[in-house]
Formats: structure tokens, C-alpha cells, sequence
């Protein structure tokens, strides 16, 4: 795992933006695995800033979303396909057949995470995948516990997660108890993995997976052993490691 020690959360952003605008412009079919969440907000609106200017273009690119909620509708506000849409794709020209988020409000979600697998196979696999990282060590929305063989399934939320995201609905009892999320397997699958870890409530969880054996009960301790991995992290993420 390679770590960039960033100052503060807008350098985290950029960098990453800089990443991805480089894949983008030296590949001809970039295919970019993309995270929700506050984490990535500022890198979005870097890519959007770019585009405006002319630096980067999406019209070859296919995005593929790390999960979203079951039960939500597309259109919900707390959707991941209503926050790609507001944050990313209606600002670059990225269209409908371009993006690919799971979807939580299939009639068959088990088929729909089938197909999900083979749509990512189809467009060649995930180039960079963009991840956040739970303050249990989550990624995606494997909570601990999953297996590292998983494929793309559907979660019980944890606790911790539902508490965590339930600054996103009007109370706790509204956030959605399941989600269909790309399995550790599937993660681990992308050729190069871009973990964007920013502000001191995640320093515990990022002093454990640079530190901590690898284990199912810290999902993001399988990044250990991926052969590209960058982390970005700021300093206050950073806090409990130096
Ligand atoms: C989001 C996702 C999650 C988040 C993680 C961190 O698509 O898969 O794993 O990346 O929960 O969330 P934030 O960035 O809100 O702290």
C-alpha cells in the first residue's frame, strides 16, 4: 500500500482528482468504480470543476458504483443513484448507459447482483476504484464479518453504518436496513484502488487497517494485499499513526 500524506481534506481531493483526470486522458475506455458518502464530495466537484474547463472529457468513460440502499427509489433523495447524479454525472455528460449503480429496488435482487458482476466483467473490469472507508473498516458496504470471497451481494447494515449515515434522512429509523453492495472479492478485483480517508473520526480505523492483521472483522484489512493501493489520507486521519 503506498500512503500520501495530504494537509487537509481539499488536498485529498485534488489529488485524487488528478489521478483519475490522468487515467481518464491516457485510456481509451476508462472504466472508474466510484464511492458515496461526505468523503468524495470535494473530488466530484474537482472533476466537474475540470470538465467545465475543458481538461477532461467522460464521453468514453464507464462508471460503476461500489452499492446503494435496498428499498430506496432511484429518484429518492437518499439514493446513491439521486447523489451521483446531483454530484457527478449531470455536471460531465455522463449518460445512462455510460453509469451503473446496483439496483436496491429490483423485484429480484439476488439476480440483480448477478448481472451487476457480469456488467463490470463485460466493460473489462474496474481500472481505479474510488473508496471510502467505515469507521468499523467497511468498505463498500461489507461490514465485518463478510467474507473477502464475496461477490456482489445484498448487506444487513450494521448499526454503526445505519447511526453513521442517518445524518443523510430526517431520523435513524429511515435509513434503509439492507443494501446491495460489490463484495470484497469484487473490490479486490479493480487493478488499482484509490482509498480516500479524510478527519479525525476516521483515524482509529485507518491506524487499524495500516496496522492490523488481516481479518474478516476489519474488511478493509484485505487492502494489505492488493498490489496497487493508494492511500490519500489527511493529517488529522492521520493522527493516531504518526
Ligand atoms: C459509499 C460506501 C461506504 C463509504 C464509507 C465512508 O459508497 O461504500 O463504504 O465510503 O461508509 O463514508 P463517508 O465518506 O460518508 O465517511
Amino acid at each position: 500500500m503506498q500512503l500520501v500524506k495530504v494537509d487537509n481534506y481539499e488536498e485529498m481531493s485534488k489529488k485524487a482528482c488528478s489521478i483519475i483526470m490522468e487515467h481518464i486522458q491516457e485510456n481509451r475506455n476508462p472504466v472508474i468504480g466510484l464511492a458515496t458518502g461526505s468523503t468524495p464530495e470535494k473530488l466530484y466537484s474537482c472533476l466537474i470543476d475540470e470538465y467545465k474547463q475543458g481538461k477532461v472529457s467522460f464521453e468514453n468513460v464507464t462508471t460503476f458504483n461500489l452499492d446503494e440502499y435496498v428499498g430506496l427509489k432511484k429518484d429518492d433523495a437518499n439514493s446513491y443513484h439521486h447523489y451521483m447524479k446531483e454530484k457527478l454525472f449531470d455536471h460531465v455528460g455522463l449518460g445512462v448507459d455510460q453509469v451503473h449503480l446496483p439496483d436496491g429496488h429490483s423485484e429480484d435482487l439476488e439476480q440483480d447482483c448477478l448481472t451487476y458482476e457480469k456488467q463490470i466483467e463485460e466493460a473489462g473490469g474496474i481500472d481505479i476504484q474510488v473508496l471510502g472507508l467505515g469507521l468499523n473498516g467497511h468498505i463498500g458496504f461489507n461490514e465485518p464479518g463478510t467474507p473477502f470471497s464475496s461477490r456482489t451481494h445484498v448487506v444487513e447494515l450494521s448499526p454503526s453504518t445505519r447511526s453513521a449515515n442517518a445524518r443523510f434522512f430526517s431520523s435513524i429509523e429511515e435509513v434503509p436496513t439492507q443494501a446491495i453492495s460489490m463484495g470484497i472479492a469484487s473490490i479486490m478485483a479493480s487493478k488499482k484502488i484509490l482509498l480516500l480517508v479524510s478527519g479525525k473520526q476516521k483515524a482509529e480505523a485507518l491506524h487499524r487497517l495500516l496496522n492490523s492483521e488481516l481479518t474478516e472483522d476489519f474488511p478493509a484489512s484485505i487492502l494489505q494485499t492488493h498490489p496497487d493501493v493508494t492511500i490519500i489520507a489527511d493529517e488529522l486521519a492521520l493522527e493516531a499513526s504518526l
